[in-house]
């Protein structure tokens, strides 16, 4: 496992393989400064990666951004590698991710970690407004947590929405535009 911006190239070159669309938000949360890169080798390979960013929300949380592992490397327990290695990294006292209810793969994966499931409709407001903008989840319709119910996060610097500006908004604009 290596860890570092510098193996952005790298990271992108997979989730490319893996994601139809969206990787310009992964770009730049790592180009702005904010995110980090994982990058899970098998031997010389790269066989699979995570984008991943902290925010100083109360508590501090770690949002796993992107994830993949290759095709021809998943089922080995790379991606529960990568999860658990980037919490490590993180050192969040709550992690977030958010996926699509039909993917299989990726609710198996956070559930074997611990991770509970929530739909963005059974959270109170000020609790779905929070994780949405913290994780840009919007094209998502669950949400994955580990270390905290979601009503006890609390965001008293604006930390979220300031996120969302720069790293969900402008990035669509960016894309839009193009
Ligand atoms: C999700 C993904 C990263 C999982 O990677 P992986 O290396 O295959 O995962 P692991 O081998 O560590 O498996 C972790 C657990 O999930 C299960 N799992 C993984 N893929 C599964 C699938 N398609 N169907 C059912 N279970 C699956 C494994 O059996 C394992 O369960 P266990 O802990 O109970 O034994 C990979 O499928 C992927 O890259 N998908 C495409 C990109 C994507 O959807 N990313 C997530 C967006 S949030």
């Amino acid at each position: 496992m290596r860890f570092g911006r510098d193996l952005i190239e790298l990271a992108l070159g997979i989730l490319r393989r893996e994601y139809s669309r969206g990787i310009e938000y992964a770009s730049a949360v790592v180009q702005d400064g904010l995110g980090d890169v994982a990058v899970v080798f098998v031997g010389e390979t790269p066989a699979g990666t995570e984008v991943f960013y902290a925010l100083e929300l109360q508590p501090r949380v770690c949002v796993h951004y992107y994830i993949a592992v290759l095709r021809e490397y998943r089922g080995r327990g790379l991606g529960k590698l990568l999860v658990r290695s980037v919490e490590g990294r993180c050192r969040a006292q709550a992690y977030l991710a958010t996926t699509t209810s039909d993917n299989v793969g990726a609710r198996r994966l956070f559930a074997s970690l611990g991770y509970t499931e929530y739909s963005w409709e059974e959270l109170d407001v000020s609790a779905r407004n929070l994780l949405l903008r913290a994780t840009c989840g919007y094209d998502d319709d669950l949400v994955l947590i580990k270390g905290i119910a979601p009503s006890a996060l609390r965001d008293v610097r604006n930390v979220s929405a300031k996120f969302n500006e720069r790293e969900c908004y402008y990035v669509w604009l960016r894309l839009r535009r193009s």
